[in-house]
Formats: structure tokens, C-alpha cells, sequence
């Protein structure tokens, strides 16, 4: 088969597209997929390809991809629930299913737990080998981009607002709103009936959040920040602010903007700040600031069943798998808004 390769870290010039083994037959509880589409993400693929993800424990050759979607080509001999020509999602955390976090529904902080593409191979390639649990069925009417691009920011999105305990008419700011991750949790956020409000430091970006229908985009780093959302709001704040960038910069003013007993969610940190926080602050306001890792399998299954169906993600635009260098260059450039993903078999599109 074809496959992206990069055989040493470094900028996207290190992809290439090559001849590489098919993954074999799948074990028993198995599948091989053959990939529709793939998305591109910030850490995974971008910080796993230039060395900068302390998540990957491994040395290349390696083959990228978490987040995918495709057709099942084969099934492993305990697989009941899939069979050949199902069109899936493929669910990047895998997890044992048999600890204590597994048993407890909290599959998400499994401590063995390991990511597609990152401690195994991905699928920028024609082929996939997946476990049968990772994959759910997209219902009809999902292009395989779409269900790429919502293979795991929907299901992370629709968790961190169920985290956050999200009522129709709050108001939740996402900091970097155009973000493939971001831009899912402000689209699932209006889906759910809150009034959204996100942040883009582009102005380009922040004109096009508008068209999805929230309540205002703004640039978190600029003078007035604050008293605009404040105004927004009533002079109450948020009552969420979901954060997955870790900008220390940008930190403080989310905060300044949290109403009493208002949550902050934080699912991811590429920028990797490190933040002092107001204790006396946290408590006499009874506010949250709550960690989550990313979906757990029962969100997974509850977003496809009860979510997916009524919202479409942004896609920002998708490249030949031929093309993988250009992908990565652009997804660098911070143009994108929304997901970028590649397309490795056109034909199952
Ligand atoms: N926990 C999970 O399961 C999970 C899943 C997916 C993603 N994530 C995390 O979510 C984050 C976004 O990933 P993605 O793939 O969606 O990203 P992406 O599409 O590449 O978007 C990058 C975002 O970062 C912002 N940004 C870049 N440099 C910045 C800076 N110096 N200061 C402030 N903002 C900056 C951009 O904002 P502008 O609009 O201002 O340019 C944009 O919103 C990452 O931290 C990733 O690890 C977590
Ligand atoms: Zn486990």
C-alpha cells in the first residue's frame, strides 16, 4: 500500500509518500479499514513529526494519523458488531477496557492506554488496522471527511460540555475557536443552546466564527477584551471558558471573564504554559477549573448516537495523501480554520 512515512523528526519535508507494508490481517477483536480520510491535528501529527511530542515514546520510520474514517475491509474473528463495507469512524484512544479506570467508565485515564498513530501505526495510509472497539458505524447522510473531522473533536467537545454541565442559554467562551478541537466545541456549544462567544487573535478568522452563528469573536490578547465579554454578558462573565491551548498570556483574561461558579475545562496545551492561580480567588467564587484527557468510549458512542447527526464540522480544506508535506506546512502557517485533513483512498470518499 501507500503510506506517509517520515523516517527522522523534523519540518514537513521529512514526510514521504512511499511504498510501505500492508498491516496485515486483523487479530481478533480487529479491523483494517481502508482510510477515507485522516485528520491532521496540532500535537499529534505536527508535534509527533518535528520530535516535540512527549507522548511518543517511539523512534521512526513511523506512520502518522489518529482520527480517521474509512470502509471496513475485514473483520477479526470476534468481531460481531462491524462487518466488510461498513463505513466507520475510528476513535484514536485505545484503552484496555479491563482496569480499574476502564471498569469505572473512565477509560480515558487508562493507565495503559495508547493513541493511534502516536504509540501505534496511524492511518496516513491506504490501510488502517484498528481495534473493532475504536470504530463506530457513521450514520447516513456523514460524508467520511465529516466523520473524520468529528472522529474525535466531537466526541471530545460533547464531553468537555457535559463536564462543564452546560444548560441551554449559558454563556461559553472557547479560547482558539477556530481550531479544529475549538471550533467543534463552539458548534457542538450552539448545537446545545448556549450562547458562544469565541476568540481568534485573526481578524479574518473572527469575521468567519461570526458565520457559524456565535455571539461575538474576539481577540483574547487585545485591550478591552475583558469589558467586551463583560458587557456581552450582562456584567456576569461565562459560565464556561473551555481552554485547549495552555497560552499563559492569554490565562488571566480568561479568568477575569469567569462568572461565580463558572468552569474552566482544559483539554489540551501545546503552547505548554505554565500559570499561577488565584486560590482565594477559585474558592471564594466557587469556580472550577476541571482537566479532561479527551473522550471516554460511552462518549464516543453518545456522541455519534445523539450529536453527530445534528451538526457539521468546520473543515477548512483536505489534501491527497501524495500531499501530506503541504498539509503539514499549512496546518504550521496557523491559516487553517477548522480541520485539515488527508484523503488516502479517494474512492471511498
Ligand atoms: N484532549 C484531546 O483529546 C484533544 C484533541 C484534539 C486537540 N487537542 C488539543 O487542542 C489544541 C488545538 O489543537 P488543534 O489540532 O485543534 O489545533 P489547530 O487547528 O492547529 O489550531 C491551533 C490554535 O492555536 C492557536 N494558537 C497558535 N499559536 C498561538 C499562540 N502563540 N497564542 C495563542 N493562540 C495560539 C490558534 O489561534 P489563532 O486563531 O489565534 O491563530 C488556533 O486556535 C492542542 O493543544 C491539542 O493538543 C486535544
Ligand atoms: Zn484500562
Amino acid at each position: 500500500m501507500k503510506a506517509v512515512v517520515f523516517h527522522e523528526f523534523g519540518p514537513p519535508e521529512v514526510l514521504t509518500y512511499q511504498d510501505w507494508p500492508d498491516p496485515g490481517p486483523p487479530g481478533p477483536e480487529e479491523i483494517v479499514v481502508r482510510v477515507g480520510a485522516v485528520s491532521v491535528g496540532r500535537l499529534l501529527d505536527l508535534g509527533t513529526r518535528a520530535g516535540t511530542n512527549r507522548y511518543f515514546r517511539g523512534r521512526p520510520p513511523h506512520v502518522l494519523g489518529s482520527d480517521h474514517a474509512g470502509v471496513v475491509v475485514e473483520v477479526g474473528r470476534d468481531v460481531h458488531h462491524l462487518r466488510p463495507g461498513d463505513r466507520v469512524a475510528v476513535f484514536g484512544h485505545v484503552s484496555c477496557g479491563r482496569c480499574r479506570s476502564c471498569e469505572d467508565g473512565h477509560d480515558e485515564i487508562c493507565p495503559s492506554s495508547e493513541l493511534i498513530g502516536v504509540h501505534r501505526p496511524g492511518a496516513d495510509a491506504e490501510l488502517a488496522r484498528v481495534p473493532a472497539a475504536n470504530a463506530t458505524v457513521v450514520p447516513e447522510g456523514i460524508s467520511l471527511v465529516a466523520a473524520a473531522a468529528l472522529a474525535l473533536a466531537g466526541p471530545v467537545a460533547w464531553t468537555q460540555l457535559r463536564m462543564a454541565g452546560l444548560r441551554a442559554g449559558d454563556w461559553v467562551l472557547v479560547n482558539g475557536a477556530a481550531s479544529g478541537l475549538g471550533s467543534m466545541t463552539a458548534v457542538v456549544a450552539r448545537h446545545l443552546g448556549a450562547r458562544v462567544i469565541g476568540t481568534s487573535r485573526k481578524e479574518r478568522k473572527r469575521s468567519a466564527l461570526l458565520e457559524l452563528g456565535l455571539e461575538a469573536a474576539l481577540d483574547a490578547t487585545a485591550p478591552g477584551f475583558e469589558r467586551e465579554v463583560l458587557e456581552l454578558t450582562g456584567g456576569e462573565g461565562v459560565r464556561i471558558v473551555v481552554e485547549n491551548l495552555g497560552s499563559a498570556e492569554i490565562w488571566p483574561h480568561l479568568v477575569a471573564v469567569l462568572a461565580p461558579g463558572g468552569t474552566v475545562i482544559s483539554s489540551g496545551a501545546f503552547l505548554g504554559g505554565q500559570l499561577s492561580l488565584d486560590l482565594r480567588s477559585l474558592y471564594q467564587r466557587s469556580q472550577r477549573v476541571v482537566g479532561v484527557r479527551t473522550a471516554t468510549r460511552h462518549g464516543v458512542a453518545s456522541f455519534w448516537r445523539e450529536v453527530a447527526p445534528h451538526v457539521r464540522p468546520v473543515i477548512d480544506r483536505t489534501f491527497p495523501l501524495a500531499d501530506a508535506v503541504a498539509a503539514h506546512r499549512y496546518l504550521e502557517s496557523g491559516d487553517n480554520l477548522g480541520r485539515v485533513l488527508l484523503i488516502p483512498c479517494q474512492e471511498v470518499g
